[in-house]
């Protein structure tokens, strides 16, 4: 899917290959290894630091990990190991390893493009190439939303979310339940019910709107909660974004999905900025 060597000089390839050991092993955290070797060329210990919170607490990560046991929709196995495929590897004796990466567009933290449940924008060209990038960026904020309720217009109604704002991170019961921690699918998840959707879309000015598990609609409202949100290409709904230990509050909000073009769907990197 990727072809990384497109994007790598000679020049880097060199550097990567020749770095002397005083420049590896003082780097060792900023660059650990993807296959979790515990040594690094020159026999130094390597271990890899592994952030949720960055640059002092500040910056938090709000994506999930992507491995092979990452949460797709309607799947108890998660994505597997394939998803990501070592098809040049050193072990067989050349100079670099070589992935490929194999992953449903739908799975962790991801973003919907309205092609998604739109025939005609799918046709049209409506992908994640042309989501806004002014709305997935910018200030936000994090709620959290009563326990016992999916997201219904009584709901929505009760957060009070003032007009202006134009991006919102629900945090539910999903959280605590610490859903996409599982490897198992479940469909009683929280989510919109169409009416809150519509409730969102006609008396807010939200433009972004994340959610904590697979999928922003309540199970019982699958598609037509997406309907309401995607119809007008406005609304951009980012899925499966990881809300523990984050305070609600006001954040800047920084999410970039991958450039697909024709994907109705991408896997995002998402972060808030305190
Ligand atoms: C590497 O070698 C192993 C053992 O000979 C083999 O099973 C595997 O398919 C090889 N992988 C590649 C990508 O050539
Ligand atoms: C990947 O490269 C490292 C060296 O950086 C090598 O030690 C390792 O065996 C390779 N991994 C696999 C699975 O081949
Ligand atoms: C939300 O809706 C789903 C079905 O779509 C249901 O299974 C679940 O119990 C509801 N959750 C709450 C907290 O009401």
């Amino acid at each position: 899917m990727f072809n990384l060597m497109t994007m790598i000089s000679p020049q880097l390839i060199f550097l990567m290959l020749f770095l002397p050991c005083i420049a590896l092993s003082s780097q060792n955290s900023a660059y650990p290894s993807p296959y979790g070797d515990d040594k690094d060329s020159c026999g130094s210990d390597l271990k890899p630091l592994r952030r949720e919170v960055y640059g002092n607490g500040k910056i938090f990560d709000i994506t999930h990990r992507i491995s092979s046991e990452t949460r797709s929709w309607d799947s108890d196995d998660g994505v597997g190991d394939q998803y990501l495929n070592l098809y040049i590897s050193m072990k067989n004796g050349t100079e670099y390893n070589f992935s490929e990466l194999k992953l449903p567009v739908h799975s962790g933290t991801h973003v919907d493009a309205p092609g998604h449940v739109f025939e005609n924008y799918y046709d049209a060209g409506f992908d994640i190439d042309s989501l806004d990038l002014e709305v997935l960026n910018g200030p936000a904020l994090l709620v959290d939303v009563p326990r016992d309720k999916n997201i219904t217009a009584d709901v929505m109604k009760s957060l009070n979310i003032p007009k202006g704002v134009r991006r919102v991170l629900f945090r539910t019961l999903n959280t605590d339940r610490r859903l996409m921690w599982q490897k198992r699918f479940v469909t009683n998840y929280v989510g919109f019910m169409k009416d809150g959707a519509q409730w969102l879309k006609d008396n807010t000015d939200i433009k972004l709107v994340g959610v904590d598990y697979l999928s922003v609609a309540a199970y019982d409202d699958l598609i037509p909660s997406h309907l309401v949100f995607l119809e007008s290409r406005e609304i951009i709904l980012v899925e499966g974004l990881k809300l523990d230990d984050v305070e609600a509050g006001i954040y800047s909000v920084h999410c970039l999905p991958l450039r697909l073009l024709r994907a109705e769907g991408s896997p995002i990197r998402c972060i808030l900025i305190k």
